[in-house]
């Protein structure tokens, strides 16, 4: 086997402060065990998401020197519009503030109040925003998705049998739409084929229903298909991103990811009745239908992250680094969901700490362990992030519970890479010794973000 290596250099650094135990278990204290209330100048290596914290190319940085900042159009929108129609081959593109905003829009366009959204596995935003326009969700991912041994080559496939299901029981006119995401995020950052996209396809081609794409890791899951899919081998990455955005009717994007930039996101979409109710809905919540929310310097370096994000060299060396850290968990023993997923390494926090019951957050509490040991921060994806049940007020109880260790695009070295392993280690060593946690605080929606937890 040969070395992999990054297909880039560094040439600018920032540097890290160096913490004591003592002064991470204070810290954690402080932030009531939420690694989402540490302060980042108090973590060493922040695998908290791969959200908006990529490293930008020299390339990027030279296009944010040609910003235009118009008000009212803007040149950079037009570029980023035209990436996203060559790139992706939707033909109509409204720029949000990042991701959350678009699924806003979207949801507010297409739900009516009763309507049901199937999707292959919630993500928190999304959801959120299709049950604030009135819509519940409803889970069509395959069963291997919730079993986190399983080591099915694409656990982000529908499946269509639970589909027909919900048409039969509540109709095909209650489901305005299915929401597909690319390389399922609470799934552990898992694929879904060309051939079950296809099906879909064609399941919403018979029943008049659209299909909506989060388009948020679509290289990711481009790559993965390229790897394990018959018939892909010989495609480039972008020639299966822009197969697999075609075979969608709209998309909402969060670019801070797979596109490379620190802020951004899109709607896009090839029908131009739902474009105008979305250029009238965008100037309501996030800006005129030429920035939606973004500086024009922004537009400019989404529209060249995106031409970088889907180079075979960067995704291979992308998912090659996750690889790296999954497969040396692997050998020493740590439970993670297989197979490694796009973006994150999740650890199974119910198999490392099975002396926790699932209402002491088990993920939550490896979560701030980890941070205590190395000052590496990671984020909790179990019962905390998946909230309450809207009408019985109970928690959902997901079958995953998980700790999610995300990699930042671009950002760090595999040395870094083998700090995290070994102290992974060291915590499930030592597991016996965690104990579970209870809310101090608990916000009414999106809790994992600002809640607060205190030892049992
Ligand atoms: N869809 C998916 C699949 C996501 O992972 C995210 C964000 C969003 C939508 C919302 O986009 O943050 O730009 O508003 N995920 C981040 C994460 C927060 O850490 O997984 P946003």
């Amino acid at each position: 086997t040969r070395t992999w290596a990054e297909p880039y250099k560094i040439k600018m650094v920032e540097p890290l402060k160096m913490t004591t135990e003592d002064e991470r278990r204070a810290a954690i204290a402080e932030a009531g065990y939420n690694t989402f209330l540490l302060k980042s100048e108090d973590v060493y290596i922040d695998l908290l998401t791969d959200s908006g914290c990529g490293a930008m190319s020299d390339r990027q940085w030279a296009g944010m020197m040609l910003g235009d900042e118009a008000y009212a159009g803007s040149a950079n929108f037009y570029r980023m519009r035209d990436t996203i129609e060559s790139y992706y081959s939707y033909k109509y593109t409204v720029p949000t503030h990042q991701g959350r905003g678009a699924e806003n829009i979207l949801s507010q366009i297409l739900i009516s109040d009763g309507d049901y959204v199937p999707g292959n596995m919630y993500f928190t935003t999304t959801r959120l925003h299709q049950e604030l326009a009135g819509a519940s969700f409803v889970d069509v991912i395959i069963d291997e998705a919730h079993d986190p041994a399983s080591t099915h080559p694409f656990k982000g496939n529908v499946d269509l049998a639970k589909l027909d299901a919900l048409v039969a029981e509540v109709g095909a006119e209650k489901i305005p739409y299915i929401c597909i995401a690319t390389c399922v995020n609470m799934a552990g950052g898992q694929p879904i084929s060309m051939s079950n996209l296809r099906a879909l396809r064609a399941w919403c081609d018979r029943t008049d229903t659209l299909l909506v794409h989060d388009m948020t890791r679509v290289a990711e899951n481009a790559y993965f298909i390229q790897q394990r899919e018959e018939g892909y081998a010989d495609k480039t990455v972008r020639e299966i991103v822009h197969e697999l955005c075609a075979l969608t009717d709209a998309a909402t994007m969060s670019s801070k990811k797979d596109a490379l930039v620190n802020i951004g996101g899109f709607l896009a979409m090839n029908d131009p009745d739902i474009y105008e109710k979305a250029c009238n809905l965008v100037v309501v919540y996030e800006g005129l239908h030429t920035y939606g929310g973004m500086a024009g310097r922004d537009m400019e370096a989404l529209a060249i992250g995106i031409t970088e994000s889907v180079q075979d060299d960067h995704i291979s060396a992308r998912v090659g680094q996750v690889e790296y850290l999954g497969n040396r968990l692997m050998e020493m023993g740590v439970p993670i969901v297989q197979p490694i997923g796009g973006h994150a390494i999740y650890l199974d926090a119910k198999a490392i700490l099975p002396h926790i019951p699932q209402d002491q957050f088990p993920a939550q509490a490896l979560a701030a362990a980890l941070y205590i040991d190395a000052g590496v921060r990671v984020m909790e994806r179990g019962v905390v992030s998946a909230g309450r049940d809207k009408d019985t007020g109970e928690n959902f109880m997901p079958k995953l519970e998980l700790v999610r260790l995300t990699l930042p695009r671009r950002v760090y070295t595999q040395a870094h890479m083998d700090v995290v392993a070994e102290s992974v280690q060291r915590v499930m060593q030592g597991a016996a010794d965690i104990r579970g946690l209870k809310f101090t605080y608990e916000p009414d929606c999106l809790r994992f973000f600002r809640a607060h937890f205190a030892p049992v």
